[in-house]
């Protein structure tokens, strides 16, 4: 796939494929000892739904632009590799202290404690790198620095914000937390990059003041928000086998989630309310939005 054109039929399928073409271009341009190589690669290459990247072609694929391509696919390996990054810290033993991701062995129970803490350091440094890079530069046509300084400064916010709502999520567990709160690590931990995969995308093509950055960005706080109740969802409904990660987790930890909170039944209307907020904001967009339709169709159905 090499236009935005090309992205439509299948849509998923092919940011799949594309991402996945584009983090090898990327992993393979960095030198780093083999260790640590292969624990990368295990982290970044071996299956995940690739939501964040598809999120970023599909907002680039509203309204033409050449000179914007490069940035977006940078912007969605970069949003793919902090959320890799967060995944492998986030199994690790002083964290939640996972043994399956992606349905395989996680990055630490293979690698080691110590490569698994290195890999995520070096993902987050490469997201960084990546994005102020020439990388798929092919057009004549170059992007304004400017926009790229905003596409970091919107990144390095998001990953800060889930460094928080990760660190709420810890201190969360075993106590009684209310809406508020819960919402507000549920958007931080997770909502916040989903969100920012989106805007990074959307500041290549419009201005920060429009009414389409104005609605992406109600559409990325209910679909990002939704995405972290689903999960939550997720692990009480789903088999471990279909999940790829240990179903049943959080209610083994006493995690504060949406189900904990207000019972499955209601947290699963929640989830619908929210997926309906986020078609809500796309109605402006008419069908242009089909490719963000067909995610919000696919999220809201997923089982893993
Ligand atoms: C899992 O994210 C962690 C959360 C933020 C909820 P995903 O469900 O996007 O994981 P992959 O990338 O598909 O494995
Ligand atoms: C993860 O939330 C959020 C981040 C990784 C930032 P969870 O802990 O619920 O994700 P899973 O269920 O392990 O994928
Ligand atoms: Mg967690
Ligand atoms: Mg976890
Ligand atoms: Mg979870």
């Amino acid at each position: 796939m090499s236009s935005l054109a090309e992205i439509s039929s299948d849509f998923l399928k092919s940011a799949q494929q594309q991402i996945q073409q584009d983090l090898k271009v990327a992993l393979d341009s960095f030198s780093m000892p083999e260790s640590l190589h292969q624990a990368v690669y295990h982290a970044v290459m071996l299956g995940g739904k690739r939501i964040r990247p598809a999120l970023a072609y599909a907002v680039g694929g509203l309204k033409e632009n050449v000179a914007g391509w490069a940035a977006i696919r940078r912007a969605a390996v970069a949003v793919e590799l902090i959320h890799c990054y967060s995944l492998v810290h986030d199994d690790l033993p002083c964290m939640d202290n996972d043994s399956l991701r992606r349905g395989q062995p996680t990055c630490h129970v293979k690698f080691g404690e110590d490569t698994a803490l290195l890999a995520g350091d070096i993902l987050q440094s490469m997201a960084y790198e990546v994005i102020t890079s020439r990388l798929f530069d092919e057009s004549v046509q170059s992007i304004d620095s400017t926009i790229i300084l905003k596409q970091v400064q919107i990144l390095a916010t998001a990953s800060s914000k889930m460094v928080g709502g990760q660190t709420l999520d810890l201190q969360s567990e075993g106590i009684a937390i209310d809406q508020n709160t819960l919402e507000a690590i549920h958007h931080n931990k997770t909502g916040a990059l989903i969100l920012a995969a989106i805007t990074m995308s959307a500041v290549t093509t419009f201005d920060t003041a429009s009414n389409e950055m104005q609605k992406l960005k109600e559409f990325g706080r209910a679909i990002g928000l939704a995405f972290q109740v689903q999960d939550d969802i997720l692990d009480i409904i789903a088999e471990t086998e279909v999940l790829g990660k240990t179903a049943g987790k959080d209610l083994q930890v006493e995690k504060s989630t949406y189900p904990a909170l207000m019972g499955l039944e209601q947290a699963q209307h929640y989830a619908s309310r929210l997926h309906q907020e986020a078609l809500d904001a796309l109605a402006y967009f008419g069908n242009d939005a089909d490719e963000l339709h067909q995610i919000t169709q696919f999220l809201l159905k997923r089982k893993s």
